[in-house]
């Protein structure tokens, strides 16, 4: 077909439908056209954005020399490319790649902008649980070198220190601070073995098992832990696929969250067990596709701070006052987890509160 005979219908058919998200506008950044991809993507209906300035999808996470720049760049009849944070009708902030082509008029100076832009959320949410991954990593590393000498010198101390405690007069000063070392040095390998779980340096005999099982051994152990005033839910489905865990490692990881969700609601509020089976879709892109048994924590608390997010993994990381928290309940979660090939992620709910999603590969 000659290029001239192509009809505009036909054209106008092919930008409709393309994934790609096309956006029109004049010189003052008032919305001349934006094809379906765009309404899907940004969630404003053409009825909404018609007339409006392109403006309307700021979020604010940029400085206005960013604008300034993009501006000069796009009236000089240049193309401006960048990544931009943007926001979409529902309030939620996503990241794309943005390129900005002047349309130019017979007299060489622009008439029209066209935007094309490509949804990215996928791809930094890569990015960033890569990074996550590789920081976790490395602290793992470091802790399994630091805990493994450790543990060994603190076997020594408390070892030698049960056999002074012996040799000395009973209610002697001697005997009372013998006894003092001996439950510092206690104290001291506990946390020692935490960081070893962490670092998975701990041995681990995993079963084939459902999730659900461990759980409901764990109810009445919950129950009393968390108290009257926090009220426990399960929704556990009945059809769960089966796993390869460690059951007593698992109660703990779960007992951890609990009593995190417990001291996050001070005292009060609601927690929501749930098992469901999950994959190939629906998965968080850091997990290679395939069937998952996932297990869901949630509560009522104030959620997590977006700041401190990336980092509740990380060993000795608390928000919590000296001598209430030790920052090592995650890490050690964070260890059970990925020992047994699953995997952990921390988010806030829509309606506050925070969720913990933790993904198990499922086993034929
Ligand atoms: N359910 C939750 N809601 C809100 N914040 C949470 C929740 N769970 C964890 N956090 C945050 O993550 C931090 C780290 O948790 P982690 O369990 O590792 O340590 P900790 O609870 O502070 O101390 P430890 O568990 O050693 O007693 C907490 O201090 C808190 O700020
Ligand atoms: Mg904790």
């Amino acid at each position: 077909m000659e290029l001239s005979t192509i009809s505009h219908a036909i054209l106008f058919e092919a930008i409709e439908q393309t994934g790609e998200t096309f956006c029109l506008t004049d010189l003052e950044a008032s919305v001349i056209y934006v094809n379906r991809a765009f309404e899907k993507l940004t969630g404003y209906s053409r009825g909404e954005i018609l007339g409006r300035n392109a403006g309307i999808l700021k979020s604010g996470e940029h400085t206005s020399d960013f604008y300034k720049e993009m501006w000069e760049t796009i009236k000089a009849g240049r193309r401006w490319n960048g990544r931009i944070v943007n926001r979409r009708k529902d309030g939620t902030l996503y990241t794309e790649e943005v390129r900005i082509y002047p349309i130019l008029g017979q007299n060489g100076k622009p008439k029209y902008f066209l935007a094309l832009r490509h949804d990215l959320t996928r791809e930094t949410q890569l990015e960033a649980q890569l990074n996550q991954s590789q920081k976790m990593e490395s602290l793992g590393l470091l802790a399994g070198q630091i805990s493994h000498d450790f543990n060994n010198l603190l076997t020594i101390i408390i070892g030698s220190m049960e056999l002074i405690g012996e040799d000395l007069e009973k209610g002697s000063v001697g005997a009372k601070l013998a006894s003092e070392i001996l439950r510092s040095s206690k104290e001291a390998a506990s946390m020692i073995k935490q960081l070893m779980v962490f670092a998975r340096r701990q041995e681990a005999r995993p079963v084939r098992t459902s999730i659900n099982t461990p759980l409901a051994e764990l109810k009445i152990l919950l129950d009393s832990l968390l108290g009257r005033n926090i009220s426990v839910a399960y929704s556990l489905s009945q059809d769960l696929a089966t796993v390869r865990i460690e059951p007593d490692q698992f109660k703990q990881a779960v007992l951890n969250l609990a009593v995190n969700a417990k001291d996050a609601m001070d005292g009060s509020g609601a927690i929501m067990l749930k098992t469901y089976n999950a994959g190939p879709e629906g998965l968080p892109p850091s997990l290679r596709s395939g069937e998952y048994a996932v297990f869901e924590i949630s509560d009522t608390g104030p959620g997590i701070p977006p700041e401190t997010l990336p980092r509740i993994f990380e060993p000795f990381f608390t928000t919590k006052p000296k001598g209430k928290g030790t920052g090592l309940g995650l890490s050690t979660v964070y260890g059970i987890i990925s020992q047994s090939g699953g995997q952990i992620i921390a988010a806030n709910l829509p309606k506050g509160g925070a969720v913990f999603t933790v993904y198990f590969p499922a086993v034929k």
